[in-house]
């Protein structure tokens, strides 16, 4: 069976708790696709060799999720040859056997348009940069947090190719005013509906 979940969103929105949490309820493959861009932003050298040659050590490094790594993500993304570069690797995970969950930005725009469920998870800026601040061990100040999560999303929405957006048939899940065992079950009962529209 081919079953594709593209969540997207921006920084912090709670893709990834979601995107766990639908892997294990529907026994389907996750892959974190802001993680491939991380290694490549923090591979050093010139990103587009970075980006052809990556390889799983690469994946497994340590400090991926730091708010360094998160920053340099966003910057090497804005490269079409790094995109491009990251494409194959990203469909084939997607249609892969038994079902696959993808979380990142283009997913559902780029990577994956035919994806059979497309959530587009978001919260307000505050509550973004609130939780992230809280994740990092209130590391640094929220302040300094809050004015990168509006520049990574700036950079994200304005990049001319793949920007953070919507795709037109995305449902939009705004977990500002959500606790996460709510978002959770919102996006477990869009996919159930799916899987038994299919079934
Ligand atoms: O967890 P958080 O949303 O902070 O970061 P992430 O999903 O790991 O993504 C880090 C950066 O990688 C984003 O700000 C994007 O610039 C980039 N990215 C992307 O361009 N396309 C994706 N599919 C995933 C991430």
């Amino acid at each position: 069976m081919h079953f594709t979940v593209a969540i997207d969103g921006p920084a912090a929105a709670g893709k990834g708790t979601i995107s766990r949490a639908i892997a294990r309820e529907f026994g389907f493959a996750h892959l974190d696709t802001g993680l491939l861009y991380r290694a490549v932003g923090m591979k050093g050298g010139d990103p587009i060799v970075a980006a052809r040659s990556l390889s799983p050590d690469d994946l497994a490094r340590d400090g991926l999720r730091s708010l360094a790594a998160g920053e340099a993500a966003s910057r090497v993304a804005v490269l079409p040859e790094v995109r491009a570069a990251l494409v194959d690797f990203q469909r084939d995970f997607a249609r892969r056997e038994g079902g696959a969950v993808l979380d990142g930005r283009d997913i559902g725009t780029v990577i994956c348009p035919e994806a059979e469920v497309k959530l587009f998870v978001t919260a307000s800026a505050e509550t973004r940069a609130r939780r992230r601040w809280l994740e990092a061990g209130e590391d640094g100040s929220y302040e300094e947090v809050l004015a990168q999560v509006r520049a990574r999303d700036a950079r994200d929405i304005g990049r001319a190719d793949a920007p953070l957006l919507a795709a037109p048939d995305a449902i939009t899940l705004d977990t500002t005013e959500m606790t996460v065992s709510q978002a959770v079950e919102f996006a477990k009962d869009v996919i159930a509906q799916r899987l038994a529209e299919r079934a």
